[in-house]
């Protein structure tokens, strides 16, 4: 333990299972010393799992919080700050839903009170919660929010339909309210673009084991799994990246700058 977050508060969205990246982040952020309060949405909290998570982290404290309603986010940030004695320092915003996925409707015929839904819930509620964050006062100077990604929103990925929009659209926000809180409060404000990882929302993307392999096998350093990405993420909530605002980090193990790999190509004839 190294205790790169000690005195820090936080709030954690998106933990459902110990698959969930955000399980991991929580696990790591408690190791290095953060306080924090963790939420989700209430129909994800039936399982109850998420008691088990806040259990070995100091017991913290779990907030329903439906991101794509204005009273809900208003209610989590004011309990959050009473909860944690003050502002805060770090957000992750690891939520993600496409009930067109879901229901395998394809990208060229979608329905658009789904997509409206989709956008709302993975990328708008990013610029809610931030919003809420700004006109509350709610973060500290230098503080550090963080928003996971996909390289769907460079590159088009066929099976992973309106959430490649859904993720543009999350990290032009990152970029432009950044430039707004960083100017104001230097709050910093970034995404990371993690590799395919076996998660309930990953899953969920038709032909997640090809694009899995296929990712694994292009990576120089093979992809990146939910562990890893959460030490990224302590990195980018502590003071040692206090300059980095405004970008997507890919967090892919050297994907997104490779054109070819030897293992593709023979991934490519295995399958033949
Ligand atoms: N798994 C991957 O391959 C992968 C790769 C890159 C980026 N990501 C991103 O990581 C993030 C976390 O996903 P994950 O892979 O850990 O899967 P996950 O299914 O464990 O997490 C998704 C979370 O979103 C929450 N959520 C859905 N609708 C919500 C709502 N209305 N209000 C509040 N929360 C809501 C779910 O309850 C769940 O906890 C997502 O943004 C996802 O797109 C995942």
């Amino acid at each position: 333990m190294n205790n790169l977050l000690k005195g820090k508060k936080g709030i954690i969205f998106g933990a459902l299972n110990d698959k969930s990246i955000a399980w991991q982040v929580a696990l790591k952020c408690h190791e290095q010393g953060a306080q924090f309060v963790l939420t989700n949405a209430p129909v994800a909290m039936r399982m109850g799992e998420i008691n088990d998570l806040a259990a070995v982290c100091n017991n913290s404290k779990i907030i329903p919080c439906d991101v794509s309603k204005n009273e809900d986010m208003e209610n989590l940030i004011d309990k959050s700050m009473e909860i944690l004695g003050g502002k805060i320092d770090f957000i992750l915003h690891s939520v993600g839903m496409s009930m067109n996925i879901r229901k395998g409707n394809p990208y060229t015929d979608l329905d658009y009170k789904f997509m409206h839904e989709t956008l709302d819930i993975s990328a708008i509620s990013f610029h809610r919660l931030i919003a809420t964050c700004y006109k509350k006062d709610a973060i500290n100077d230098w503080g550090s929010v963080v928003a996971l990604t996909y390289i769907a929103a460079q590159r088009v990925f066929s099976h992973y339909s309106e959430m490649a929009d859904a993720k543009s659209l999350l990290e032009s926000i990152a970029r432009s309210f950044g430039y707004h809180y960083g100017k104001t409060k230097k709050v910093r404000i970034n995404t990371i673009s993690q590799s395919p990882t076996l998660t309930t929302a990953g899953s969920g993307v038709k032909g997640f084991g090809n694009f899995y392999d296929y990712a694994a096998a292009l990576s120089p350093l093979g992809n990146a799994n939910a562990e890893q990405c959460a030490e990224y993420c302590v990195l980018m909530f502590s003071d040692l990246s206090r300059m980095v605002t405004m970008q997507n980090l890919f967090h892919d193990g050297g994907f997104s700058y490779t054109g070819f790999s030897h293992e593709v190509f023979e991934l490519a004839n295995e399958t033949k």
